[in-house]
């Protein structure tokens, strides 16, 4: 019997565990929803020992499932919302506070400070990001300078800066090992996406002590060893998780673009060898490292597509069930000119506000829920097509297709709209958790599972299409719409 890989998809709104076959059918999966901290407005913090528990449950939970097999686990993956902050304690693993999640906006202030137009172009020359609190280091910082003692913590080197995947590997391999992958690395502001080094000047520029960091590994690599579930694993393959899920759209060509739509919208398109540098505000970003090669992306990121209606469900209750957005889109033929510009935490690509705020305009006395709940779901593609304008600008092709994934695309009304707003013919992949999948092909290859990315791309299989019908007037007309209701929602 073949072997199977053991993956671990810690994302923001949820940890998942998950079994796979050696052609990448899911043998299991066990899920739990992750809490959200909201200590103050624009602050979002997880709970790292709740990260932790819930993955060693959801891990044991997996290994358990009846009928998934006993043969033995070659590798572990692990994906992870990426740019979430934890320090910890070297000898004790104890983190020194929560984790800072990556939509935080805590140091907006900070990073405005430091934004003069030298250092936004040394961030932008080395690392291909913007110096926005969406990345790391600004979250390091604000630890270093807030929690008490922390600093100088630091400075004495007992102190260890991880991002989840990081983190967990530590836990998991029980303080044994200190290390990330190449795309991880590549969100922090600290690291030299050309050089493939963390970098002097940014580690200056933020008062950030070397110490902390750790090694940086490629995406399918020895991480390690871990002892938790009996026989010892290796953890053989790592990303962050937009990039886990490029891989698993099996996106391996330059040109080749998938977006998913989790808590927020990820289009990462592949560039290839090239560092495409934007002028449009998109981020240039490692999109995988094997074998000491690296391949880049250009990506366009979104803070809240699925958070919009888990908005609907859980702050303004107009929905019980995220599932039943569709019925209500489709209820209505139009939202009758509501938009609703889910700036919840300042806006992403291409804007970068992290003091934009969300509203929602265009309200009439007829106006109903399924015109709110049609303008979220909405939202989510107009800002898709923000990223696929951005990146046309920056002079990339337009793509034959676009392949999606993500909790949101089983919503074939909305998958229809966002061929339309783009005029793009969007892919829809039978396997739609393709975060998880592209860290059991990594982890795969990093045990010996599969062979090569060719291999790979011959497990991808499409489920459904989504042809643009939309007559072109009535696409600028709704898009012209969005642009203005965004406007209204900027700081600056
Ligand atoms: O950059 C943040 C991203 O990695 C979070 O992804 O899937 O948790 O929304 P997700």
């Amino acid at each position: 019997m073949p072997p199977r890989l053991l993956v671990i998809d810690q994302g923001t709104t949820s940890t998942r565990a998950m079994l796979f076959d050696h052609q990448g059918t899911v043998l299991a999966r066990a899920q739990t929803e992750l809490p959200q901290i909201f200590p103050a407005p624009g602050w979002v913090e997880h709970d790292p020992e709740v990260i932790w528990n819930h993955t060693l449950m959801l891990c044991r939970q997996a290994l358990a499932t009846p009928g998934a097999s006993t043969e033995p686990i070659a590798g572990i993956g692990i994906a992870n919302q990426r740019e979430t902050t934890v320090l910890w304690d070297r000898a004790t693993g104890k983190p020194v506070y929560h984790a800072i999640v990556w939509q935080d906006r805590r140091t907006a202030a900070l990073c405005e400070m430091l934004a003069t137009a030298d250092n936004s172009a040394l961030v932008a020359a080395r690392t291909g990001l913007v110096l926005d609190p969406y990345f790391s280091a600004s979250k390091i910082r604000w630890l270093l300078d807030t929690v008490p003692g922390v600093r100088e913590r630091a400075e004495r080197g007992e102190l260890a800066f991880g991002t989840i995947d990081s983190f967990l590997l530590w836990r998991l391999t029980e303080g044994r090992v200190h290390a990330t992958d190449a795309t991880n690395a590549a969100r922090t502001l600290l690291f030299n996406i050309h050089t493939q080094q963390w970098d002097a000047d940014l580690l200056a520029l933020f008062g950030i002590p070397a110490s902390l960091l750790p090694e940086v590994r490629d995406n399918a690599a020895e991480f390690g060893i871990t002892r938790l579930f009996g026989a010892p694993i290796p953890i053989t393959g790592m990303a962050g998780d937009q990039q886990a899920a490029t891989v698993g759209q099996a996106c391996f060509a330059p040109g080749m673009i998938k977006s998913t739509y989790g808590t927020g919208c990820f289009m990462v398109q592949n560039t290839g060898a090239t560092v495409v540098a934007s002028s449009h505000r998109l981020l240039s970003t490692v999109c995988y490292r094997l074998q000491g090669q690296t391949t880049y992306a250009l990506e366009g990121s979104i803070f809240i597509a699925g958070a919009a209606v888990q908005w609907l469900r859980d702050a303004v209750r107009l929905i019980d069930h995220a599932g039943e957005a569709e019925a209500l889109a489709r209820q209505v033929e139009s939202t009758g000119g509501v938009y609703l510009v889910p700036a919840f935490t300042g806006l992403g690509a291409p804007y970068w506000d992290p003091l934009a705020r969300g509203a929602i305009i265009g309200l009439t006395r007829d106006s109903g829920i399924a015109h709110i709940v049609r303008a979220a779901l909405e939202s989510v593609c107009y800002q898709t097509r923000d990223l696929m304008a951005a990146m046309q600008a920056d002079g990339v092709c337009a793509p034959s297709a676009l392949r999606v994934d993500g909790g949101m695309v089983g919503n074939d009304w909305m998958m229809q709209f966002l061929a339309d707003m783009l005029d793009v013919t969007v892919e829809r992949p039978q396997v739609t958790e393709t975060t998880a999948l592209g860290a059991a092909y990594l982890a795969g290859l990093g045990a010996g599972v599969f062979g090569s990315l060719d291999e790979l791309s011959g497990h991808w299989q499409l489920e459904a299409r989504f042809t643009p019908g939309m007559d072109d007037k009535r696409r600028e007309q709704l898009y012209g719409g969005w642009n203005e209701a965004v406007g209204r929602t900027l700081s600056r």
